[in-house]
């Protein structure tokens, strides 16, 4: 039974943003000394909201390619697509019966993505955190690196954890699952977008001015962050200063992520300066940060893209490894 095995995952659904590198890609990387990792694509979640089959292959090489690019070292670590490991969609089954209603019922996310008319969101994209549970316990992973946005999608892992654990302890579910801990991980785990600062960066806002994905150059960069909704004051000469100022609060918190200063060090050098001044070194720095890896990845997805497909298909060899006895001894403890 590993101890410290980490899973966490990004849907191929197109658009990666400076959000998922800050809140998620990055903490990945730096988890590699420590722990036993696996970085899934996560393609079967994507497809709970309609995805172009033609442009999911392509999204799905992105993400892989971003994996690789940020520093993740494929040779020592799992890369894989979610898809290819069998044991995902039928553990989900198993804890499909494990979950309650009532338990998915107060999920934000689903409430949030689903929209007005539920009725009409897919069963899928209502079960979608019991299928992540699943991604984390058929590896029986210890700690799962993520977002603010998926701690609640956590919580759930380890009530249906505990519920399987004790619901089956007469055939040896007794401690079967660990219960997956969160490692949020630094500041800015949550970027907003940039064009409204109350609502979180993600690839679905109809915006192309609301993220910086990673496949801007520098000119994009800089475009969007000279767009970004801030108020005329400049910035406070305090951190307190920027409460109430979401649009400031997030580029100073982006700054801050990207430099490894604390919010209040950035104040210390850009408070009292008009955003005329602090967006330019907020645009330079995202450059300077952000250009090896969307260069790197620009290059593999141009002339390298069958390394990358070599990568995900030893990647999921691999998983299949761990997952398949994993889910043989489920079988068993479920009678099956
Ligand atoms: P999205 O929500 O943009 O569709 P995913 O659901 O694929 O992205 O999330 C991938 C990872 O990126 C998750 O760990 C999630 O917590 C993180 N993430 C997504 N959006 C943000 C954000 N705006 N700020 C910080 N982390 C984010
Ligand atoms: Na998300």
């Amino acid at each position: 039974k590993p101890t410290n095995r980490v899973f966490s995952g990004v849907q191929p659904t197109g658009n990666l943003h400076l959000g998922n590198y800050l809140g998620a890609i990055r903490n990945f990387v730096g988890l590699q000394d420590t722990h036993e990792c696996l970085y899934c694509v996560v393609d079967m979640h994507a497809i709970t909201v309609w995805q172009d089959p033609k442009e999911l292959a392509a999204n799905t090489r992105e993400v892989a390619a971003a994996y690789i690019a940020a520093g993740i070292d494929p040779k020592k670590h799992v890369i894989f697509n979610q898809s290819k490991v069998p044991a995902h969609a039928e553990l989900a089954w198993i804890l499909n019966c494990v979950a309650r209603i009532g338990w998915l019922n107060r999920m934000t996310q689903f409430k949030d993505k689903a929209g007005k008319d539920r009725e009409k969101a897919s069963v899928g994209l209502y079960s979608y955190p019991v299928l992540m549970a699943a991604d984390i316990l058929a590896y029986r992973a210890t700690h799962v690196p993520v977002g603010e946005d998926q701690k609640q999608h956590l919580e759930l892992a380890r009530d249906v954890a505990q519920k399987f654990n004790n619901d089956y302890a007469e055939t040896g579910g007794t401690d079967f699952f660990p219960l997956p801990e969160p490692l949020i991980m630094g500041p800015a785990t949550r970027v907003m977008s940039l064009r409204d600062g109350t609502k979180k960066m993600s690839k679905s806002d109809p915006s192309d001015y609301s993220r910086i994905t990673l496949k801007d150059d520098a000119d994009a960069i800089a475009l969007k962050i000279r767009k970004a909704q801030t108020d005329p004051e400049p910035l406070p000469e305090t951190v307190e200063g920027l409460e109430g100022r979401a649009g400031a609060d997030n580029l100073v918190g982006i700054y801050a992520a990207l430099s490894g200063l604390s919010k209040a060090e950035v104040i210390a050098k850009f408070g009292g300066r008009q955003f005329g001044v602090f967006k330019p070194a907020l645009a330079e720095l995202a450059v300077e940060k952000l250009s090896p890896i969307t260069g790197e990845m620009k290059r593999m997805l141009d002339q390298d893209r069958s390394y990358i497909d070599a990568v995900l298909a030893s990647g999921a060899e691999r998983a299949n490894a761990i997952a398949a006895p994993i889910y043989s001894r489920v079988r068993e403890i479920v009678g099956f």
